[in-house]
């Protein structure tokens, strides 16, 4: 009889083991799956990046999770410069207009990204000169869209990406051609073409010290030019098994010192070694293809399921902690297979670095990512 008990209670334990490193490979349907969205209604939004397909809703298995998990989107690429507007005179609004009409279908939080930014600009505008050109663009490229989704989208990144890493303005065409004064002009034009929209400056790596002061003195300086900023983006693109959270926890404390909203707008946590050992996001950093750094083609071992797991448990702990100064954290993808961490740094890898599978199933990370509500909403009870 003892014998008996003691193999059930060896058997539970084992079983329980195995279902925590294996729910993604579980059949859940949609209907039995808990709610991101819906777990942290009353703290934050939840958001995910779009890409053209999903926007369009011709993904059958994403139209379905999409509106289920999240109630805050962002088009992944089809708001930037050089497809929204790719000539002079030449505005091509098709699928922007097309995710407005996605996220008012489903009460979504819509998140413009982004209106001024030195990476992916049109080629009329990478061959420019002079800075009159310059600043035609700019003017015109900010009015004209800022103005035509106001009052339908909730926000824009209105700058993204103006920091070097030491926390210096970034070397772009905007600083050549404009000056150190363009990010205030940016934020002053958008307040202008959209009072009814609001506005943030959005950034990778602004959660370490030199970026973050970076950051901190871009804000103060639209607030003491009178202009609007409403909160600040980090964008999140870190590695499973290096979250710095202690940087990011004293982000928090000091953004929100400043009275503006903070979000964490691309998050991901990427499970692949990284040649320079870092967590820049820079789109334009690549690296050589080898075997070696693409160990996990035939799938993700359960010990690095279990290193992003906690990764996600961790953030999502303190997220909650500071759930009235973090308004939205967004995704940036839907699912693993979709991720731009299979194409950078370097080409044609398999990565894992989002919530849900290639299946669109949940990992092991979604669930203990509902559970830090749950356990924190248990400990209240008690
Ligand atoms: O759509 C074209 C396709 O027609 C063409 O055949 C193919 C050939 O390379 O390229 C396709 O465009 C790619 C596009 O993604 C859509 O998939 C571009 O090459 C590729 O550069 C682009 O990458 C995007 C990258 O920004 C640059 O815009 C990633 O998907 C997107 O995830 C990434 O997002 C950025 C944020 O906007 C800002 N923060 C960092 C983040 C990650 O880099």
């Amino acid at each position: 009889m003892l014998h008996k008990v003691t193999f059930a209670i060896a058997v539970s334990a084992i079983s329980l083991l195995v279902a925590d490193c294996s729910n993604s490979k579980k059949t859940t349907s949609s209907s039995e799956m808990p709610s991101l969205k819906e777990t942290f209604q009353k703290d934050f939004a939840i958001g995910a990046a779009l890409n053209g397909q999903q926007i369009q809703e011709k993904e059958p298995n994403a139209a379905v999770l999409v509106p289920q998990q999240f109630n805050a989107i962002t088009p992944e690429n089809i708001m930037k410069a050089e497809i929204i507007h790719p000539e002079w005179d030449k505005y091509n609004f098709d699928l922007a207009d097309k995710i407005v009409a996605y996220g008012q279908k489903h009460k979504m939080e819509i998140n413009g990204h982004t209106l001024i930014w030195h990476s992916q600009l049109p080629a009329f505008v990478r061959r420019m000169k002079d800075a009159d050109s310059v600043r035609h663009f700019f003017t015109d490229h900010i009015t004209t869209i800022a103005g035509r989704y106001d009052g339908k989208i909730t926000s824009w990144d209105v700058v993204n990406e103006a920091l070097e890493e030491d926390g210096s303005l970034r070397k772009s065409i905007f600083l050549e051609k404009l000056g150190e004064d363009y990010i205030v002009e940016a934020f002053r034009l958008a307040q202008k073409a959209a009072p009814n929209t609001k506005l943030y400056y959005n950034d990778y790596n602004i959660e370490q010290p030199k970026k973050r002061a970076g950051a901190i003195a871009i804000i103060k300086k639209l607030q003491a030019a009178g202009v609007r900023i409403d909160g600040v983006g980090i964008q999140g693109h870190w590695r499973a098994s290096n979250v710095p959270l202690k940087d990011i926890e004293e982000s928090i404390v000091e953004f929100s010192k400043l009275g503006i909203e903070v979000m964490f707008t691309e998050l991901d946590l990427g499970v692949l070694p990284n040649p320079w050992d870092s967590d820049a996001a820079d789109v334009n950093m690549k690296a050589e293809y080898s075997a070696k750094m693409n160990p996990y083609i035939n799938g993700l071992p359960d010990s690095m399921q279990v290193k992003q797991s906690k990764g996600y448990e961790d953030l999502f702990n303190l997220f909650l902690k500071y759930k009235g100064q973090v308004s939205r954290i967004t995704l940036w993808g839907v699912n693993d297979g979709q991720s731009w961490l299979n194409g950078w740094p370097i080409r044609g890898r398999t990565n894992y670095p989002l919530l849900f599978d290639r299946e669109f199933k949940p990992k092991p990370a979604f669930y203990r990512v509902i559970e830090t509500k749950t356990k924190s909403a248990g400990k209240k009870a008690f």
